[in-house]
Parts: C-alpha cells; sequence; structure tokens
C-alpha cells in the first residue's frame, strides 16, 4: 500500500477506535452538506477500464474548465443509505441495485462504469471510513452519493476521454420538513422528461431543470412538484426527486416506467411489500384524474423514504388525502424502514451487512 493510503488507513482504524460518533448535532439533521471525513476516487481514462480506486480526505476536486461534465453535463449520480441498526451494525440497503442502475445509466449516457464489484467496494469502503457519521438509530441515515462525471477535457459535443467515479457520502435526516403531508403542485406548463430522453436514467441534467417549477410552487406555498408526461399532458409522472404511488381501494398504482420515469430503488421495494401485504399493484399510465380520486397518495424514494402527500391541486382543483393513522403509506414505511435498520427480519435479502 502506497504511504499516503496507509496513513489513510490508519487514520481510519485510530478514529474509529476511540470515537464512536463525530461531533454532530444529530438532532438537527436535515438534508443537507455536512462534511465527513473522507470520500473516495476511481479514474479510467482513453477507453481504458477503471482501476486504482482509494480513498482521500474529503475535499475539492480539481477539474479542467473544458471537462466534460461542466459543459456538456455528461454525468450521472446514485442515492443510498447506510444504516445503523440497534445493536451497532451497519447495513445498506439493496446497494447492488445502484450498481446496477448507474450501469445502464452509463450506457445511455456513453460513458465507462464501474463495475458493480468496483461500485459496492467504494461504497462500503466509503461507509466505513465514515461510520462515525452513521447516525444513531432514530436519528437519520448516512447517504451515499456515488457520482460519475466525464472529467476529460472536450470542447466540441462529444464524450470525454477521461471518466471520475467518485463517492462521498454526508449524515441526513429528514428530506422535507415541515407538515406531515406534502402539499403537491401538479405542473402543467414545465416538464421533467421527454420519451427518448434521460428521464430514466439518473442523469445529473434531470434535476436543475426542475427548479424553476419547483421554485414557483414554493413561491405559492406548496412543498413540491408533480409533473405530467411531455407528449399529452395528461398523465402523471413523478416529483422533482422522487416516485409517486395513489391508491383507491385495494388497487395501488404508480406510473410505469418507460423511459421518462426514474425506476427508483424504493419504488420497487414499495411494490413488492404491497403485493405481500396483498395489495393488487398496477404499473401503469395514470391519467391525472385518478390523482384526484384517490383515496391516498404518497413518493418514494432514497432520500424522502415514503412521504405522504397531504393534498394536490391541479388546475385550480384541489383534493386532500388522508394522511392519519392506519394509511397504507405508514404501513409500507414501517415495513421498509423495519428491513433497512434491522428491527425486521429481512426475507428478500435486500440488505448488506458491511464491516
Ligand atoms: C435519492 O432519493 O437518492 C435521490 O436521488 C433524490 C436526490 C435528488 C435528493
Amino acid at each position: 500500500m502506497p504511504p499516503s493510503l496507509q496513513k489513510i488507513s490508519q487514520s481510519v482504524e485510530s478514529r474509529s477506535a476511540d470515537e464512536k460518533y463525530a461531533d454532530v448535532n444529530w438532532d438537527e439533521l436535515g438534508f443537507g452538506v455536512i462534511p465527513t471525513e473522507f470520500m473516495y476516487i476511481m479514474k479510467c481514462s482513453n477507453g481504458g477500464e477503471f482501476s486504482q480506486g482509494h480513498l482521500t480526505p474529503y475535499r475539492n476536486i480539481e477539474l479542467s474548465p473544458s471537462a466534460g461534465v461542466l459543459n456538456y453535463g455528461q454525468g450521472l449520480f446514485e442515492g443510498l443509505k447506510a444504516y445503523r441498526t440497534e445493536d451497532d451494525r451497519f447495513l445498506l440497503f439493496r446497494p447492488e441495485e445502484n450498481a446496477l442502475r448507474m450501469q445502464m445509466g452509463a450506457e445511455r449516457m456513453l460513458m465507462p462504469s464501474p463495475s458493480t464489484q468496483q461500485f459496492l467496494d467504494a461504497v462500503k469502503q466509503t461507509v466505513l471510513a465514515n461510520k462515525r457519521w452513521i447516525p444513531p438509530l432514530g436519528k437519520g441515515t448516512l447517504y451515499v452519493r456515488p457520482l460519475l462525471i466525464g472529467s476529460g477535457p472536450v470542447l466540441g459535443v462529444a464524450p470525454a476521454a477521461e471518466y471520475t467515479f467518485l463517492v462521498f457520502a454526508a449524515p441526513v435526516g429528514i428530506y422535507h420538513k415541515g407538515p406531515a403531508g406534502l402539499n403537491l403542485y401538479v405542473e402543467d406548463q414545465l416538464h421533467r422528461a421527454t420519451p427518448g430522453g434521460t428521464g430514466g436514467v439518473k442523469s445529473i441534467t434531470n434535476y436543475s431543470p426542475a427548479y424553476l417549477a419547483q421554485q414557483q410552487a414554493r413561491a405559492k406555498g406548496f412543498s413540491d412538484v408533480l409533473f405530467l408526461d411531455s407528449v399529452t399532458g395528461k398523465y402523471i409522472e413523478e416529483l422533482t426527486a422522487c416516485n409517486i404511488f395513489i391508491l383507491k381501494g385495494n388497487v395501488l398504482a404508480t406510473p410505469a416506467v418507460h423511459g421518462t420515469i426514474l425506476p427508483g430503488i424504493t419504488r420497487k421495494s414499495i411494490i413488492a411489500i404491497a403485493l405481500d401485504f396483498g395489495y393488487q399493484v398496477e404499473e401503469r399510465v395514470i391519467p391525472v384524474e385518478d390523482l384526484l380520486e384517490a383515496d391516498e397518495a404518497f413518493c418514494t424514494g432514497t432520500a424522502v423514504v415514503v412521504t405522504p402527500i397531504g393534498a394536490a391541486t391541479y388546475q385550480g382543483k384541489r383534493v386532500e388525502y388522508n394522511t392519519g393513522k392506519g394509511t397504507l403509506f405508514h404501513k409500507l414505511r414501517e415495513t421498509l424502514t423495519g428491513i433497512q435498520t434491522g428491527r425486521l427480519e429481512d426475507k428478500k435479502g435486500w440488505t448488506m451487512e458491511i464491516n
């Protein structure tokens, strides 16, 4: 091991031996950048493969002003969480799904991607090096952010010749603070994704185009925006950063993933849990009218987990949903987080213990 890496690894070991937690106010966690101590970095150039990744102190990275990611947005990200169990073990939730989704996105964005094993090793190393930032059970989780970016210089519109895979982490709490139940605005002018575009992969370019709609909605007192399909404007798609579900009777429905909707890992897990509970689950196109007639609505994602929707407004018509005790979202969230934190038996093999 090179001397610099030896030093990092000694520092990781000596700190973790005598300090269980970093100096963080765990009661104040939101969803923001709280720097941790280490990040992971790995490069690949000239059509080669990723190799020689390593941990390094968390720091700013240096990029050429003509880096592909800065000029043409050639980049993908992932999001997953590390959980502390009651007996102080550390769990990841379905991390290989994130690795596969990154590989799928990389194909669409014409980028090389780390193998599943490389992705998992990088995530594990990053989490363990920063384990003092994994919040106490009940206070939050360690959000892990893998990034794949075109770091090589380009000027003509073309893929970069060098790529950087990077993993950093930050302790997080609740994504949407505020009253229980989102107050949604159904956006009928601006769109998030188009057929044939990148809405179905986790491209970094999918998010900032939603800022304007989000800001306009927030200015009117809404908490988030629900986008409609860009071809007909009739069907619901997803929020700025999560998938949506609606419940009517015993039928739980969510928009089918046909290229404009992100195949969420929480989405997929919630479908499986709801089926186990005996609900009928439909992945289909969902007219906005179905949203307005639903009994319950909620959104899912790694960051938002399962968050209830309290109300939705479409073209001036506002409807409210049940968010109280006995709701399905509540049962689903309890089961999902129970598995994620080791409180419930993981019969599906979704969690990965790391040590
Ligand atoms: C996640 O849930 O991990 C996301 O990707 C949402 C993020 C944009 C905050």
